[in-house]
């Protein structure tokens, strides 16, 4: 069997070639990271247009790669949702018409979902392991923030979400203030290598009416005025050469992500017992956070998977993966019926 999985909704065009058992047999990323540089973060109607313009030669790729044919597909998922709009009309039409032309089944994909089991690929063409349930998930990337509970039936039960900014969002509006560039994760981990993150102290926003939800936004306030007060306003600056108070200022702003994460983390395994955590999103990427999540793991005694990196950010890999399991549960539809949606919570 051979999945094809489209990825579109942000600012990655990305094409994948699984086999039946979830190897993974290509995974082309294009990413338009240099097309929003200078905006300082994603612009939708430019995203729509790089995936319209870059999708053919992705396509063409990864299946090169894989040593595939377009004909031999049985089975296309695509992201239909949450993104930007304009950007997953793209994929999912393109998979449309490849599932409408061949007469294939169609999976729209909740690119949420598509994280939430990422953590099981594997690179190099090895299988992923089975999936024991039920398991909880923790998907952060730039859009989201998730706690989630996924049973045995497959059901996704959300427990806690950010009220405010996500945790990668938080990252790169940090980044772009302090001159960093975009997108802010990747250079924030890197410096904050070399600082003190315990030197200046962020309280751990919480909602505040005992909910276990996530919230960043006082976070990033908190980190803006500390960079202002130093005068620090946007101007480019030169991440291998800061100003040791900046690296630990950076590395104390990342501390606390992680510390907010972990916090979450560890009141769920209090409150129901996590069996296995899976994380997954672009932040996941974050060395910071990896190495806190598994050192929480074996003192809990709760198996943590950890993705690996070619796997955080968006790529379509994950996404055939998830089309993969939604179709063996009986899943995969008519390609007439799938609709892109911008907003499409976990679970529903
Ligand atoms: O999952 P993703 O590719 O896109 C969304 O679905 O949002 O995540 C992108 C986000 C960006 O905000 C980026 O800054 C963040 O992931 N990111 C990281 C790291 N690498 C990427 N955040 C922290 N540490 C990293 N190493
Ligand atoms: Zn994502």
């Amino acid at each position: 069997m051979i999945v094809l999985g489209i990825e579109t909704s942000c600012d990655e065009t990305s094409v994948a070639v699984l086999d039946g058992d979830g190897r993974v047999r290509s995974n082309v990323v294009s990413s338009q990271m240099r097309a929003h540089a200078p905006y300082g973060g994603v612009v939708p109607e430019v995203a729509a247009r790089a995936h319209l313009e870059n999708l053919p030669a992705v396509l063409e790729e990864a299946l090169t790669r894989a040593g595939a044919r377009l004909e031999d597909a049985d089975l296309v998922a695509a992201t239909a949702g949450p993104g930007l709009i304009g950007a997953l009309l793209v994929g999912l039409s393109a998979a449309k018409a490849i599932a409408f032309a061949r007469g294939l089944p169609l999976v729209g994909v909740n690119h949420l979902e598509g994280h939430l089991f990422s953590a099981w690929l594997k690179p190099n063409g090895e299988p992923p392991p089975p999936i024991a349930y039920p398991f909880h998930g923790l998907v952060v990337s730039g859009g989201h923030a998730e706690l989630v509970r996924v049973e045995e039936s497959g059901r996704i039960v959300p427990i806690a979400r950010t009220r405010d900014d996500a945790p990668g969002e938080a990252f790169d509006k940090i980044a772009r203030r302090a001159g960093l560039g975009y997108p802010g994760g990747p250079v924030i981990d890197r410096v904050a290598a070399r600082g003190d993150g315990t030197r200046f102290a962020f309280p751990i926003g919480r909602a505040g009416d005992g909910s276990l939800d996530f919230s960043f936004s006082g976070l990033k306030t908190a980190m803006l005025r500390e960079l202002q007060r130093r005068g620090v306003d946007g101007s480019p600056l030169d991440p291998e050469r800061l100003d040791p108070e900046l690296v630990d200022l950076l590395a104390s702003f990342q501390q606390a992500i992680v510390a907010a994460l972990l916090d979450r983390v560890a009141a769920v395994h209090a409150a129901e017992g996590i069996r296995t955590l899976a994380l997954s999103g672009g932040v996941a990427a974050n060395s910071r956070l990896r190495a806190e999540l598994a050192a929480w793991g074996r003192e809990a005694g709760v198996p943590v998977l950890l993705p690996e990196r070619a796997f955080t950010t968006d790529n379509a890999a994950m996404i055939a993966w998830a089309g993969l399991i939604r179709h063996r549960r009986g899943g995969a539809g008519d390609p007439a019926e799938a609709s892109a949606r911008s907003r499409w919570p976990l679970g529903t």
